[in-house]
């Protein structure tokens, strides 16, 4: 493997059949869970029991589908000692629960391994693998009845009022986190996704529609069992505005109250990352993961002090928030929709931040800053800001400042709405693009390129890596995640390959600079069904990390497809194993530990 001065060595490992349960890594090289779902945080934590889970055991046990991740290492811990958060975006009640248990218990277990967690980790010292230390005095889960506080110019905002909290400004519980990032200050960012499909409503406004809340009968039930679920009641109403927000949590505090930040706006956010600038203000960058859905950012009012925690974890309550448009420099008429470069040579050209607000007021026509905020969508609409191909993880590379912004795909995009940065119709793969602020991040002004546009060049003439030979690396397909690593190359992580291009999902290191520029190689794959979530690497450690989700996902509790990570025998009764468990998982080279088969 090359990979520009990586500290990682790895031979790239070739793609694996999307019917394979395991996980796949480079030769030489080694696997092993760090937490499961189930696993009990607490001293006084249930064992995990799969046929006999309840809404109390699954509150002190690690939650479901794992997807955004980070270890970080606690400082004078001597490389010893790290906290590990994630977030449980969703479950999958027809894998994880007996069919005949019954319903509200369902329902509420599930609500328990939904939220977040945050788990201490130790091992004998860098370059080690870690393990998961029950009872430790930073673990803490986030659940359904955890309160929030509301920060930013929307708290307080009639439209975030509830019958249950007249204040509008605290909320209970997060649902459907997705990526996130960890603020150069120390703190965890989370996105709230696809928050809609946990609400009922029979008339939805012109404003949940928007939002995706439709009427129909959302299948976890979580509205017969909580009426605040139930926007056609007295208890639910607003209830749904309280959702969709970029959340940020302490993870070295164990007694802080978790905040949701208004002045970033509320979307489907994939996740937020934030760098600080050169003039020293906070940046967020995130996507809204919707066909058709666009690119914010955040340029906070204050700047950063370095070393100063509380006054950095006020950055996020006020600022600007600004929608991207981007513009081609090829002809129109180049931009077909079959996605081959055109005769410039590259997908590429300028473009411009929109700006939504400043200093707490709205500069979207007719909207006050509350609504501009609580319906992001329909200000950025008007502000006529560019449709993109569902933009999730949104990375800042740390060597060059520039910004990464993963297009997973969108299929319902025709010929003639590809446009330069979104040339494909049909976009099954995905692409990613590339942004450089003129001068720092805090511009208005921006360059762009594709990056890549992802696929298998065997089955798509399309397919660009960069100016990589095409046919030199490994298909890729549908990039939802990224992170960089110290050398400054770009991993990625992907969620759909299965239905793409039949592998199973994986990850991927791009090289970003020197001859071997737009190299494509593939350092693991997770099982059946799951998606790669999370990617953490910590080349100068040896470690890469990821967070597996939703193995074995289309099948049953009495038909399961996958049985990661245990690998312990199906079938009835399940005992300890004979099921998948969504897990994070370590990935080193040697035998330092088990090898979960
Ligand atoms: Fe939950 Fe946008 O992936
Ligand atoms: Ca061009
Ligand atoms: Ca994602
Ligand atoms: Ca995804």
């Amino acid at each position: 493997g090359s990979g520009n001065a990586s500290k990682l060595k790895f031979a790239g490992i070739d793609g694996v059949a999307n019917t394979v349960d395991d996980v796949v890594v480079p030769k030489g090289y080694n696997w092993e869970p760090v937490i499961r779902w189930g696993d009990p945080l607490f001293h006084d934590s249930a064992e995990f029991d799969p046929e006999n889970q309840t809404p109390e055991s699954q509150a002190g046990q690690f939650g479901y589908n794992c997807d955004y991740l980070d270890i970080i290492e606690i400082q004078g811990s001597n490389g010893k000692r790290g906290v590990l958060f994630s977030n449980h975006e969703y479950t999958n009640e027809n894998i994880m629960f007996p069919p005949d248990m019954d319903i509200s218990q369902v329902r509420k277990t599930a609500m328990a391994a939904h939220g977040l967690s945050v788990v201490e980790v130790e091992r004998k010292g860098k370059g080690q693998p870690w393990k998961y230390v029950r009872g430790a005095k930073l673990n803490r889960r986030f659940l359904m009845d955890t309160e929030y506080e509301l920060t930013g110019p929307a708290a307080g905002s009639d439209l975030l009022k509830t019958k249950a909290d007249a204040s509008g400004r605290v909320v209970l519980g997060t649902q459907n986190n997705c990526a996130g990032g960890t603020t150069p200050w120390g703190t965890i960012l989370s996105g709230e996704e696809n928050f809609n499909q946990y609400f009922k409503v029979s008339a939805p406004t012109d404003e949940q529609r928007r939002y995706g809340l439709t009427n129909t009968n959302p299948s976890r039930g979580w509205h017969v069992e909580e009426p605040r679920f139930d926007t056609d009641t007295p208890d639910g109403k607003n209830e749904d505005n309280r959702f969709g927000w970029i959340v940020e949590v302490d993870p070295f505090d164990p007694t802080s109250t978790p905040r949701k930040h208004t002045a970033l706006g509320r979307f489907k956010h994939e996740g937020a990352n934030v760098t600080i600038a050169k003039s020293g203000h906070a940046v967020s960058y995130s996507g809204d993961d919707e066909r058709f859905d666009y690119l914010y950012k955040f340029v906070s009012k204050d700047t950063y002090r370095e070393g100063d925690k509380k006054h950095n974890m006020s950055l996020l309550t006020e600022g600007d928030l600004y929608v991207a448009s981007f513009s081609g420099n090829s002809p129109a008429n180049q931009i077909d929709g079959s996605g081959v470069l055109p005769s410039d040579g590259a997908f590429d050209g300028v473009g411009h931040w929109i700006q939504l607000t400043r200093n707490n007021e709205s500069l979207v026509p007719d909207m006050e800053v509350d609504q501009v905020l609580v319906y992001t969508r329909l200000a950025a609409d008007k502000m006529g800001a560019t449709k993109m191909d569902r933009p999730e993880d949104v990375e800042i590379n740390p060597v060059n400042g520039k910004i990464y912004v993963a297009c997973t795909n969108n299929i319902n995009r025709t010929a003639a709405q590809a446009d330069e940065p979104n040339p494909r119709a049909n976009n099954r793969h995905g692409h990613i693009v590339e942004m450089t602020e003129t001068g720092d991040q805090t511009s208005t002004q921006f360059a762009w390129k594709l990056l890549l546009v992802a696929g298998d060049p065997e089955m798509d003439e399309s397919v660009y890596f960069n100016g990589y030979p095409a046919d030199q690396v490994q298909p890729l397909s549908c990039p939802d995640n990224l992170a960089f690593d110290s050398a400054g190359n770009l991993w990625i992580s992907t969620d759909g390959q299965p239905g793409t291009i039949q592998r199973n999902d994986a990850l991927y290191r791009v090289t970003m600079e020197g001859p071997e520029m737009g190299k494509v190689e593939q350092f693991m794959a997770v099982p059946i069904d799951a998606e790669t979530c999370g990617p953490v690497i910590h080349d100068e450690d040896g470690l890469v990390f990821v967070a597996v989700q939703h193995p074995g996902e289309d099948g049953s509790w009495d038909k399961q497809r996958s049985l990661f990570p245990d690998y312990l025998p199906a079938g009835t009764p399940s005992g300890k194993g004979g099921l998948p468990r969504p897990a994070v998982i370590q990935m080193f080279k040697g035998k330092n530990g088990f090898v979960g088969r």
